[in-house]
């Protein structure tokens, strides 16, 4: 393989690859702005330049290229000798720091991307300790640029990221550079809005504090944030994301990078998906119909008594059915089965409404998916494994069953929808036949609420582990980001503590542990890809806060 040299660190390389993303590959800092992997590379604002010696291709001797060269835009020669570190580079680099602050307000500390500011880290890595512009800064206005992007034009220090992003990625062109030399400014082109189905990415690829994303702003600081590698919970992309919390709320969500999955992206709607895990119609407490709701200090109570409810009336049924939700992970659905069908080996399981809207659309090789739900192809698998050679039923199938099946004296249903999902052709199957056992288990109060005799809140996807299988059969891990809210449990946890319930174990419940049950889904039930098969997410991308608030 050829090699190169930089800062006297001799590395191999691809044909093809520049000096900047060798040395990036390779642990190697070299301060860049302008670059960013996904989109294509401008070379404008100079602050990667590096001295570059190379072989001359007659003699052999290694010659300096009279330029500093900028290294995200320079490919890789056989023998290269790059500087980064050398005093004239430090020299550019310095320079550049310093033109790029002159109109910068350096309000970092009402600035929300202080404490992760390329601007910031490399004014202490690269920058003079003082200014020594004396004249006034000049000043330029903040825009509302879009239903999610607002853009604070002074902190711009021109990168021109955002306006290709707008260009390359998503063809929707809204972002442009209007004027010219110290009167330059990124603007929407008059008349259009930024609100494409992608925008807020700008506000991530922003390298400063320019692009602020409307949802986050003010919220917290950055440095208080814990952030968990999780999985988009609301669409069948299975785009990696990482869920940013502290003292269990979430506050933001932004993509993780994965190549194979959604690149550096994810769409506004995964970004702002998360808003029903702190609804006020969050089901926080089990209920029982006829009974007085619980109070907050009664749940264990709450949960003993629900149980109970639940363990006569399906221990005296003749015939189960089981809805399970797309929105369940994998785990979810292998417990509930395996509870169910322990009662009732010929079961009736059922996968719940697969919601779609739209068309699958494609950007710039990252896909924006038409089905609403993680994991339709993850609980059809499982569900599948576990009933063997016995029809699985989707959710039309299911409402016609209901109606039909005279001996089914027991329905479960999950749900952990965002929003409303129990259509009137379910609520009329159910209201058809009279006298039945209904167990909901949901996260948001809906119309089947009314008819449930028992209700047990469900945790979201945010507040419990587990595993999606995305559009293209990926199975992917995600961790919980934050504790179940109020009194919320997982439906996976809930169906362990009713296993136990039914074999007089209650005292001793098993706490869920996600890689536990895809170990046992492997060895008893032949799911060996649950073991084999499913992508976790890199250890070292669960962060936790720097910093802690000191109360005063
Ligand atoms: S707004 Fe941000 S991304 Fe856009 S050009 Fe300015 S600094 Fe770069
Ligand atoms: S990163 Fe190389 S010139 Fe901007």
């Amino acid at each position: 393989m050829p090699q190169i040299t930089i800062n006297g660190k001799p590395l191999s390389f691809d044909k093809g690859q520049t000096i900047l993303q060798v040395a990036l590959n390779n642990g190697i800092e070299i301060p860049h702005y302008c670059y960013h992997p996904g989109l294509s590379i401008v070379a404008n604002c100079r602050i990667c330049l590096a001295e570059v010696w190379a072989p001359n291709p007659k003699t052999g001797q290694l010659e300096l290229i009279p330029k500093l060269m900028p290294t995200c835009q320079t490919t890789c020669g056989e023998g290269q000798v790059v500087y980064t570190d050398s005093p004239k580079a430090i020299q550019n680099q310095k320079a550049v720091m310093e033109y790029l602050l002159i109109n910068h307000p350096v309000d970092c500390p009402v600035c929300d991307q202080a404490g992760e500011c390329y601007l910031q880290d490399y004014a202490y890595q690269y920058g003079r300790g003082s200014s020594r512009f004396t004249e006034d800064k000049i000043k330029q206005p903040k825009k509302d640029v879009g239903p999610h992007v607002l853009l604070y034009s002074d902190r711009c220090i021109m990168c021109t990221r955002c306006v290709r992003f707008t260009r390359e990625v998503t063809g929707t062109g809204e972002l442009m550079v209007d004027g010219r030399g110290a009167a330059e400014q990124i603007d929407v082109f008059p008349g259009l809005a930024l609100n494409n189905e992608l925008s807020a990415n700008v506000v991530d690829i922003c390298p400063v504090g320019a692009l602020l994303d409307k949802d986050f702003l003010f919220q917290q600081r950055v440095w208080f944030l814990e952030k968990t590698p999780s999985i988009d919970g609301i669409t069948a992309s299975g785009d990696n994301i990482s869920i940013e919390h502290r003292n269990g709320t979430i506050y933001r969500v932004k993509p993780r990078t994965n190549l194979e999955v959604n690149k550096w992206w994810i769409t506004d709607e995964v970004r702002y998906g998360w808003k029903h895990v702190h609804s006020d119609q969050r089901i926080i407490m089990p209920l029982i119909r006829g009974e007085e709701p619980f109070d907050a200090g009664e749940a264990a109570l709450a949960y003993e008594e629900a149980y109970e409810a639940i363990n006569d009336r399906l221990g005296q049924s003749k015939h189960i059915a089981l809805m399970v939700s797309p929105m369940l992970s994998c785990e979810d659905a292998y417990l509930l089965a395996t509870y169910v069908l322990g009662i009732d080996p010929k079961a009736a399981l059922a996968v719940g409404p697969v919601p779609v809207s739209g068309q699958d659309k494609t950007y710039a090789g990252f896909k924006v998916v038409s089905e609403k739900a993680p994991n339709a192809r993850g609980v059809r698998r499982v569900l599948q494994k576990l009933t063997g050679s016995r029809n699985l039923m989707e959710y039309d199938a299911f409402i016609a069953h209901l109606a039909s099946d005279a001996t089914i004296d027991s329905i479960i249903f999950t749900g952990n929808y965002p929003s409303e999902w129990a259509t009137s052709g379910l609520v009329n199957a159910i209201e058809s036949r009279k006298g039945r056992f209904v167990l909901l288990i949901d996260t948001l109060r809906n119309r089947l609420c009314d008819r449930a005799d028992v209700i047990l809140p469900g945790a979201t996807w945010a507040e419990k582990s587990g595993t999606f299988e995305n559009i293209n059969n990926r199975l992917q891990s995600f961790a919980r980001a934050i504790e179940a809210i109020d009194y919320t449990k997982s439906e996976a946890q809930i169906a362990l503590d009713l296993i136990a319930f039914r074999s007089g174990e209650d005292q001793h419940p098993v706490a869920f542990d996600a890689q536990r049950v895809r170990a046992a889904m492997a060895d008893v039930h032949g799911l060996a890809e649950m073991v084999r098969d499913v992508h976790h997410p890199p250890v070292e991308q669960e962060s936790h806060s720097d910093m802690q608030m000191v109360e005063l």
